[in-house]
């Protein structure tokens, strides 16, 4: 019964429009109004955030990020967090029970959240015409299938229609939609990497699930700047947000150890302090090995065959291995000079003071590059209570109003950082 019934309806478009018998005319970019709609402001800074500045109304919102990670507890707690709005939680993927039982571990209640499970899009539509709701989610559009196209559930032709009907519905109705979409650790699943030429915002939900940091950065943004990063951590009642994010990625020692350095990163408007640790030791199996964990294996290369070429250290026999802390991936440039001084410390085995933080793209002259917005770096290290930055001496001229009590230290050539530390 319910088969013939959709298909009498698939004369009709999915999400029915009065605009679309109405054909557009081209109108002179003077005469359009801009309003800035307001936007929804979520209860998370950190979600505002990567969102670039709340929740855009009629925007599509995709989350991505591998099966555990935490999306659905996310798009949950968002659901529970928005009382003064209707939101509709569709899920394809648990029951209602299961979804009520996570929602009793995050301890919140809400009125207006309302839980739908259901796969079929024609019949969310159905009930999103009934409960009108001010915010949708779709959790996971993998499960999601429109009677218009015939493939299964989850294949990129079903995953591609669903998603233009809940884009149709979001652009006309002025709701704001968050799929989202499971992405393995190979990539393979049909979905993701297909939505995100169709969606406005693409969110990726990443970290190590065995250590509890999660970190949600922006990698597609219509309104805002990509690169941006929220922190959480994932707890027994659901995910709490980091609000300093340096200090839980900077590892407590107790005593100084050699290969560990600390770098003043810059992930989208925020700065961050990282921590970085290598160890060098003498390959005993022919080839040396090269490993890094959450930095570029290239960008590693490079640096080692500058460290090699320029500073005469001679890392060719030796196997490097090299680890951002907390599980973080880094792709700032302005860690190079951390990155440098942590490998020669392990090789070395030389402590760096613990004081003692670095912010600066190194060349493949061995010339120590400036880097963008130094002074947040700078002031970011401070307030963590580093006593000493260093820097390149070409980043000089943003220093010039930089009081505080820092000492600001300026390279021009990576063997002169080396005579400074090691020499
Ligand atoms: P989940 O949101 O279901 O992940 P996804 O939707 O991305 O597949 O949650 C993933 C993990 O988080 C799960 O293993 C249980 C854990 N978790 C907690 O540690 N604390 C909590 O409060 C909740 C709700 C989940
Ligand atoms: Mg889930």
């Amino acid at each position: 019964m319910e088969e013939v019934l959709q298909k009498e309806d698939k004369e009709k478009t999915p999400w029915k429009s009065q605009s679309t018998q109405v054909a557009n005319k081209p109108q002179a970019i003077n005469s359009i109004n801009f309003e800035d709609q307001p936007r929804y402001i979520t209860s998370s800074k950190e979600l505002n955030r990567v969102l670039g500045g709340g929740i855009v109304p009629g925007s599509l919102v995709l989350i991505g990020g591998e099966p555990g990670i935490g999306k659905s507890t996310l798009m949950l707690q968002l659901a529970l967090a928005f009382g003064k709005h209707k939101v509709m939680y569709v899920s394809g993927e648990e029951s209602g029970q299961q979804i009520k039982m996570r929602a009793e571990r995050l301890g919140r209640k809400s009125d207006n959240c309302f839980i739908l499970t259901e796969t079929s899009t024609q019949n969310i539509f159905k009930q999103i015409e009934i409960l009108e709701p001010a915010i949708l989610i779709v959790d996971s559009i993998q499960t999601m299938s429109s009677a218009f196209i015939e493939s299964a559930a989850g294949s990129i032709s079903q995953v591609r229609e669903c998603t233009a009907e809940f884009i149709k519905y979001a652009k006309e109705t002025g709701t704001p939609v968050f799929l989202v979409g499971h992405i393995t650790k190979e990539g393979t699943l049909a979905g993701p990497k297909v939505l995100e030429h169709m969606v406005d915002t693409v969110l990726q939900f990443e970290g190590d699930r065995h250590l509890t940091y999660r970190i949600i950065r922006t990698t597609k943004n219509r309104f805002g700047s990509t690169s941006e990063i929220g922190i959480y951590e994932m707890t027994g009642e659901g995910l709490r947000e980091v609000t300093n994010p340096s200090e839980i990625l900077i590892s407590q020692r107790e005593e100084a150890l050699s290969g560990i350095t600390i770098g003043a990163s810059l992930e989208g408007t925020r700065p961050l302090l990282i921590e970085i640790q290598s160890l060098v030791s003498p390959a005993t199996y022919g080839t040396p090995q090269r490993s890094s964990t959450g930095f570029d294996g290239k960008r590693l290369n490079m640096l080692l065959a500058v460290l090699e070429k320029r500073g005469g250290f001679r890392l060719g026999i030796q196997d490097v291995f090299l680890n951002i802390a907390g599980g973080i991936r880094v792709e700032d440039p302005a860690l190079d000079l951390a990155v440098c001084i942590s490998v020669i410390s392990s090789f070395e085995d030389m402590p760096i003071a613990a004081d003692i933080c670095f912010a600066a793209e190194v060349g493949l002259g061995g010339e120590i590059r400036a880097v963008n917005r130094i002074e947040n770096r700078i002031s970011e290290a401070e307030k963590l209570g580093f006593k000493k930055i260093f820097i390149s001496k070409f980043n000089k001229a943003g220093l010039l109003k930089h009081p505080g009590n820092i000492k600001v230290m300026e390279f021009g050539k990576i063997s002169d950082v080396f005579s400074e530390l090691f020499g």
